[in-house]
């Protein structure tokens, strides 16, 4: 099956009153086609991080997250609002985020 999503070598460094938290350092998985693919570590380990630069819903401080082989960062900001259209995110506290019943 094909892959859909695609991280390479993902970065991402907060910088926050001088101090620096490496949040993801490097990190490069595929996720194919349906498949489920789980991400797992303890809190704060970056998994949300991670997504949120996956979808470019943050700026990573380097690598690249393609979807679809189509690499994210070469999407003006318009194309990039209609891709999210395609890929969804559930946040945390899934009771709130999901229909229990
Ligand atoms: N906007 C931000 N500014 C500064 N530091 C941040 C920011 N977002 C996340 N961090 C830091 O990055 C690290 C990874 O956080 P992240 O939320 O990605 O972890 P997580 O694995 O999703 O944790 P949890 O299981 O609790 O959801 C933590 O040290 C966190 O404090
Ligand atoms: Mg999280």
């Amino acid at each position: 099956m094909s892959v859909i999503l695609d991280v390479e070598n993902m970065v991402k460094t907060f910088r926050a009153r001088g101090q620096e938290a490496h949040a993801v350092d490097d990190v490069s998985f595929q996720v194919r086609e349906g498949t489920t693919f789980g991400l797992v570590g303890e809190s704060g380990s970056g998994k949300s991080t991670v997504a949120r630069c996956a979808l470019r819903l943050i700026t990573p401080t380097s690598g690249t997250s393609r979807i679809d082989g189509e690499d994210l960062a070469s999407l003006t900001r318009r194309q990039l609002r209609e891709k999210r259209r395609a890929f969804g995110i559930v946040f945390q506290n899934p009771v709130a985020a999901l229909n229990p019943g």
